[in-house]
């Protein structure tokens, strides 16, 4: 079964055709991150106009790399939640009018869901059920991946995710946007133990992460540096703030995991790029004896072969949509239009 997938959830346009949820065909992406740099964010406004401009030429490429035609496809997914609300639109009202055109069924995908399916193309052999940590730029999720379609909360940010953390870190120590990423470069020879920043307590479960804290934390530090004229090692700080991050992240999957009996652990989202994050995951789950999949690192970032993935699965869960389907800006990864 070949799906043509559509993304355009934050500031990536992209379409790829995958093969029955796991051979990708196919896989496009336009990024906008020369568009936002100037701004040292994403500006939505400017990501809904970029996202019309690009998303035509993506399909058509997705399409002519895979070598196929509509007539090949039998089934076109869209993300259609959680993301920027104009962004979104984009892609939906696209996949909307195609499947219009020509007629073929339109699923629609949870980008959370989407992030999960990532592991499913890197690792043919996985299958659910397994812990999954999804940690985006908007986002920052322990999951139990019950089956392809089924999932069940089981500690999230009570602030900030864990992406946005280190993209503000990143900012105040005046590196450039996509600031996870060029904290994450400039980090790696970095002392982590140079600093000393606060590791957040969250009352209530013992599962959820508050990152806000983090954030604060970092700025004061250079902000008090700075009255007193001291030099701030920005490798150091970086490695600090990235550190903690990768100790509650891991801490509490860890904690879940032995909680719930899960020797299968996966990650997903963008920050499951972060390097090292994912030395701590797999040092752990080497000392456990628990299985680690994490996505390539091309597809942890915001793409549509992933959406391709998971499409197949919510297809084959009968989950499709009429032309009624809209976009929505928030969306539990636990539910479904
Ligand atoms: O999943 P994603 O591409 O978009 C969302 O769905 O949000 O995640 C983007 C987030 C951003 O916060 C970005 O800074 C972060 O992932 N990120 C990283 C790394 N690569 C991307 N954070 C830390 N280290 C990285 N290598
Ligand atoms: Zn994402």
């Amino acid at each position: 079964m070949k799906i043509l997938a559509i993304e355009s959830s934050c500031d990536e346009t992209a379409a790829a055709v995958v093969e029955d949820g796991r051979k990708v065909l196919s896989s496009v992406i336009a990024s906008q991150v020369k568009e936002h740099i100037v701004y040292g964010g994403v500006v939505p406004e400017i990501a809904s106009r970029m996202h019309t401009q690009a998303i035509s030429g993506v399909v058509s490429k997705a399409l002519e790399d895979a070598k196929v035609t509509y007539g090949d496809l039998d089934a076109i997914a869209v993300t259609y939640a959680p993301g920027l609300i104009g962004a979104l639109l984009v892609g939906v009202n696209f996949a909307k009018g195609l499947s219009y055109s020509t007629g073929l069924p339109l699923v629609p995908v949870h980008h959370l869901r989407s992030h999960i399916a990532a592991n499913y193309i890197t690792h043919p052999e996985l299958e659910p059920p397994f812990l999954c940590l999804v940690v985006s730029g908007g986002h920052s999720h322990i999951v139990a991946v019950n089956s392809y379609t089924d999932f069940t909360i089981i500690g999230r940010t009570r602030d900030d995710a864990a992406g946005e953390c280190m993209d503000k870190a990143a900012r105040a120590m005046g590196l450039p946007y996509p600031g996870g990423v060029n904290l994450d470069r400039i980090s790696v020879d970095g002392d982590p133990s140079a600093y000393k920043l606060p590791r957040p307590h969250v009352d209530g479960s013992e599962y959820d992460f508050s990152f806000s804290g983090l954030k604060t934390a970092v700025v004061n530090t250079i902000h008090n540096a700075k009255q007193k004229g001291l030099e701030i090692s920005i490798p150091d700080l970086g490695a600090a703030c990235i550190e903690t991050v990768a100790d509650c992240l891991v801490k509490n999957t860890v904690k879940a995991a032995e909680e719930y009996g899960f020797k299968k652990i996966a990650l997903a989202g963008g920050v499951s790029a972060n390097s090292r994050l994912r030395a701590r995951m797999k040092a752990v789950c080497e000392e456990k004896g628990w299985e680690l999949y994490m996505p390539e690192l091309s597809l942890c970032g915001d793409n549509a072969a992933m959406v391709g993935a998971q499409g197949y699965y919510e297809f084959l869960n009968k989950n499709v949509a009429g032309l009624e389907l809209n976009a929505y800006a928030t969306m539990p990864i636990d539910e479904q239009i």
